[in-house]
């Protein structure tokens, strides 16, 4: 959460920042704040969007200067106003520093510099952090990146950060735990740019380094990067990554919303994750990060997935495919639960977790209680040199491209088809599919973004069902099997973006609760394909229609029984069961996003969420 992105260099820095901020909006938006130097300190802060922000220096102030930062918000400690608004200075107004992450033992820290005369203006965790960077500087007579080093190693929690001092204007220090930085190195090692991923700089470099946990760079112009432990000083060197992003994956490319051009995307992005790992026709499936390690997954006792939102869904689908086709044992768990359980874990087991974005900061904490228990741990990451791709011990990417909006697509269904894939690879090693069932499944796969294209010709349809139920202040969301966990998604993705009040559960449990909140005005969904269930599923149907609900039937096509009591109907293409999640995920995906569309809702940026949880 909170997106920083920063400049060192000969061009004009401001053009490039307030670029690379729209383009981390994704992490948080409720305040946007730039600092630029030329001979002096120029801060602009607004709560609001990067926009807003661009408005205020548009009226305000010149934008000149070869060095700057900025900083996109997701508020943790203050509420989001101008005042809580990174950059924040020291009380000299001599350092300058945006931060990403959390610092817990601010309160105490800010107690002992008030003593000493220091005053804050902010309720910020972040002001204290530059004020103690200052404090440090100046009773140990040293210079900044020091005086970071120290301050550092005396706060506890997160960060990343970047912090400048008006007294060394040629350098800009950086330094990570827990949030993510990459620095890119552009031509001649004349220019720097650090952000907290690289979609700032695609259009400049392609060069790249990741800095560690516990790592601090200082960057300085013409003169290259230096990379230092924050524990102990030592000097690392980094690989340089060839970056592969392009600026078309980063911009909306025609569509009205990055969520919109994500679920089309997602006919690519399936056959991404599978390509050069599934050949049908010669029965193969290839992984290397699962195939160096065959033995471990075929002996296995059991599979925990941990992980988070919409990837936590995923593993709920991974939950079924493990069991049915690869017949183990698997353990879905919130990954914020299953790091402050004393959870029971052996060599035996294998953790896989599921992460988009791969910085999930519970997710990161949950995969170091497992390796440290001695579970091998596997990571099905899309971004890839990601924290989560990095502290795994293997793992396999999805390769969806980068997912902007903040509401998962198509990083779902593409986890899905990866863990699809692990599944079958697992079911044939172990004896448990036949040769038969597993060409089928094989051949299956391949048709399915064939399939999912189809399914979004759909879109009018959609649409007009959404024009119905946009209004309704409840939704409820039903299936059962494979598509239960498809149930809870299409809810989150009704509430996370359209703000309704949305409720997945399993069909058969709907008996036990939800029923009662059945009128003739509540819309539910239900996912009543012809595979899994299907009867009982249609018996839930004529329970809620008997009750007047509104059912909105997700079903296989050329089915009768359904259409026949059913308010709407939308088909998907016949498939196995075991696949049916990566279709009847599509029209409920269409549907959130026309509602939201419809209630003039920010699609892309959600109110009071971020797609990047870097803090607990
Ligand atoms: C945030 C995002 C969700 C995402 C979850 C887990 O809450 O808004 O869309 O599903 O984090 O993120 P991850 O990157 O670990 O999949």
């Amino acid at each position: 959460m909170c997106g920083i992105a920063g400049y060192i260099g000969y061009r004009e820095a401001y053009p490039i920042v307030i670029k690379g901020l729209q383009r981390l909006e994704y992490r948080g938006y409720d305040s946007a704040g730039i600092m630029l130097y030329d001979n002096k300190i120029i801060i602009s802060k607004t709560k609001g969007k990067v926009s807003d922000l661009e408005k205020l220096m548009n009226s305000e102030n010149t934008k000149e200067g070869t060095i700057g930062f900025g900083h996109t918000r997701w508020a943790t400690h203050g509420i989001p106003n101008d005042i809580n608004s990174h950059p924040h200075v020291s009380n000299s107004g001599n350092l300058v520093i945006i931060h990403n992450g959390i610092i817990e033992n601010y309160d105490s820290i800010k107690q002992e510099l008030t003593k000493r005369g220091y005053t804050f203006q902010s309720d910020t965790d972040t002001e204290v952090l530059v004020n103690l960077i200052e404090e440090i500087k100046k009773t140990n007579k040293c210079k900044l990146g020091k005086a970071v080093q120290i301050a550092l190693n005396e706060v506890i929690g997160a960060y990343a950060i970047a912090v400048f001092d008006k007294e060394k204007p040629d350098e800009l220090i950086v330094a990570r735990l827990g949030s993510p930085i990459a620095i890119g190195i552009g031509e001649d090692n004349k220019e720097f740019f650090v952000a907290s991923d690289a979609s700032p700089f695609i259009e400049y470099t392609k060069n790249a380094i990741y800095l560690e946990d516990e790592e601090m760079a200082i960057i300085r112009k013409d003169r290259g990067i230096k990379i230092r432990k924050i524990k102990d000083d030592t000097l690392i060197t980094h690989e340089v990554q060839q970056l592969k992003m392009n600026l078309e994956q980063i911009e909306k490319g025609g569509y009205d919303h990055f969520m919109l051009k994500e679920i089309h995307e997602q006919p690519h992005a399936i056959t991404d994750t599978y390509r050069g790992r599934l050949i049908a026709n010669k029965g193969i499936i290839r992984m290397a990060g699962v195939d160096d390690n065959i033995e471990k997954f075929l002996n296995a006792n059991r599979i925990i997935v941990v992980a988070c939102g919409t990837s936590w869904h995923a593993g709920l689908v991974a939950e079924y495919l493990f069991e049915d086709l690869a017949r183990i044992p698997v353990e879905v768990e919130y990954a914020s639960e299953f790091r402050y359980r004393n959870p029971i874990i052996t060599d035996k087991d294998i953790v896989i977790a599921i992460s988009q974005s791969g910085e999930t900061a519970d997710t990161l904490a949950a995969i170091k209680l497992a390796k440290e228990k001695g579970a091998f741990v596997f990571g099905v990451c899309n971004v890839v040199g990601s924290s989560i791709a990095r502290e795994t011990h293997a793992g396999a990417y999805t390769h969806a491209g980068p997912e902007i909006g903040v509401a998962s697509t198509k990083a779902f269904t593409t986890q899905i088809t990866l863990l699809s894939l692990i599944a079958l690879k697992l079911g044939k090693a172990k004896g448990n599919l036949s040769t038969v069932d597993y060409q089928n499944y094989l051949q299956e796969m391949e048709l399915i973004p064939k399939k999912v294209a189809e399914l979004l010709t759909i879109d009018d349809k959609v649409k007009y069902i959404a024009s119905i139920y946009k209004d309704v202040p409840n939704c409820l969301y039903l299936g059962r099997g494979y598509n239960f966990p498809v149930a809870l998604e299409g809810a989150l993705k009704l509430k996370e973006i359209s703000y309704i009040h949305a409720e997945g559960y399993p069909a058969a449990e709907m008996k036990h609760g939800p029923i009662a909140l059945i009128d003739e005005n509540m819309p539910i969904v239900v996912i009543a394909t012809s595979k899994g269930h299907y009867e009982k599923v249609v018996s839930n149907i004529q329970e809620i229609k008997s009750r007047k609900g509104k059912i909105i039937a997700v079903v296989t096509e050329g089915d009768t029984q359904v259409k026949a009591i059913a308010d709407h109907v939308i088909e998907i293409p016949e498939t196995n069961e075991a696949f049916t999640p990566l279709l009847t995920t599509i029209p409920l995906q269409l549907l959130s996003y026309h509602i939201a569309v419809m209630l003039n809702k920010n699609v892309d940026q959600p109110r009071n969420l971020a797609k990047s949880v870097t803090v607990e």
